[in-house]
């Protein structure tokens, strides 16, 4: 919550009766294209960690809408990103999703024109040159890429806004406690969904379908049974100011430490966080549109998002411990995704049934309730991505 409302008036909730996106805004091609356009080539978007590009020469291509996207290590230990297109006529250049580069230039397929990793055309096997022709005009075309305490995010703006750490939600958590840069994947969940991508993100914003959705969840989170996120979502927290119990605060139910199974945590924990990250139990940092990270008091959580199609989302996420606790714990870790795997199959399936009501003909759009006030704030945040697009 922001801390001049929190004076003002600190509750959360909506008061006022606001309308959900139009429901086009959620199947059209049109729509999906417009926010391509307005939203996914315009922002940073988190591709992956840095760690899985580690090798010299090693590489991947992303896909993002119409776009395909080449993220290199190059020969000097630098992570670079271009348009997967050759200059010459435009083809390909890289035909695998990922790999290691056999030599230090990028061969095109079609005709080899050969790039330095760097970028810069430096062959071109015709047996003579045109006049007018020079090979310095000729570059890959280069997109922007910033490395965030170990995850790779790129931009495909032109003159892209920010960087992925001030382009963090103003609520979020600050991970600074968190050794992000040095935690290791022990698992990775990979699905995908038959909803738009705003459909996940608006689910992950509010927790009036927990009590419904997410049985084990509420229990371990007993504020989330309440169908609440926060102490200050509750019209009546005046009552429970001073009561400091989960429900009412926040935090996991007694005797719980983490997010897993039976609650308990690995033994191996994150030595830095202070007690009041380790006394909320989940810490949320949220960068749009493509990620979240989910701190607790033993691990970290991921979860990327990349839209297929107005009605496709692909979502991926990752389990990140200290490379101690994955050297040494087995079974506490089955304790830990099993449970994670839970909620995220539960929010998956919840989202595919949203997706599957909205192309009712009479339905022109939703109504939002008190406690959904961050989807509020979230369809602001689209509607004025649009709005800056258009001008
Ligand atoms: S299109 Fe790449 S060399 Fe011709
Ligand atoms: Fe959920």
């Amino acid at each position: 919550m922001n801390p001049e409302s929190a004076q003002s008036d600190p509750y959360n909730g909506l008061t006022t009766a606001e309308a959900t996106l139009p429901s086009s805004a959620y199947w059209e091609t049109a729509e999906f294209e417009r926010d391509m356009e307005a939203i996914w080539y315009r922002n940073w978007v988190m591709v992956c960690r840095e760690a899985d590009l580690a090798q010299p020469l090693a590489y991947r291509v992303f896909t993002l809408g119409s776009q395909q996207v080449l993220v290199l290590h190059d020969d000097r230990g630098e992570l670079r990103a271009f348009h997967n297109t050759c200059r010459h006529r435009g083809s390909q250049l890289c035909r695998e999703t990922e790999g290691r580069l056999k030599a230090r230039l990028l061969t095109c397929p079609y005709h080899a024109w050969s790039y330095s990793l760097r970028g810069d055309l430096v062959r071109v096997p015709s047996k003579s040159l045109p006049a007018g022709f020079d090979k310095a005009d000729y570059p890959l075309y280069s997109v922007a890429l910033s490395v965030w305490r170990g995850f790779v995010f790129i931009n495909l703006a032109d003159d892209p806004v920010g960087t992925p750490a001030t382009t963090f939600d103003r609520d979020s958590a600050d991970l600074s406690n968190w050794p992000l840069e040095n935690l290791v994947t022990g698992h990775v969940l990979t699905k995908v969904m038959d909803c738009n991508w705003k459909i996940f993100w608006e689910n992950f914003n509010e927790c009036l379908h927990c009590p419904g959705v997410h049985k084990h969840l509420s229990a371990l989170v007993p504020i989330y049974g309440r169908g609440l996120m926060a102490r200050h979502d509750d019209p009546e927290w005046a009552l429970h100011a001073d009561n400091d119990e989960p429900q009412f605060s926040g935090g996991l139910r007694q005797g719980a430490e983490t997010w897993s199974e039976d609650g308990t945590a690995l033994a191996h924990r994150f030595t830095g966080l202070s007690d009041q990250e380790r006394a909320a139990g989940q810490n949320y940092a949220m960068n749009l549109p493509s990620m979240f990270i989910v701190g607790h008091v033993d691990y970290v959580r991921t979860v990327r998002l990349v839209p297929l199609g107005p009605e496709r989302t692909e979502l991926t996420s990752e389990w990140l411990f200290l490379p101690e606790a994955l050297a040494e714990a087995t079974k506490d870790i089955d304790n830990i995704v099993a449970f994670g795997r839970t909620v995220l199959e539960e929010d998956a399936a919840i989202c595919e049934v949203n997706q599957r009501g909205l192309r009712a003909r009479p339905h022109r759009a939703g109504v939002l309730m008190p406690e959904e006030y961050d989807l509020h704030r979230f369809h602001d945040w689209v509607r004025d991505a649009h709005r800056r697009a258009a001008t």
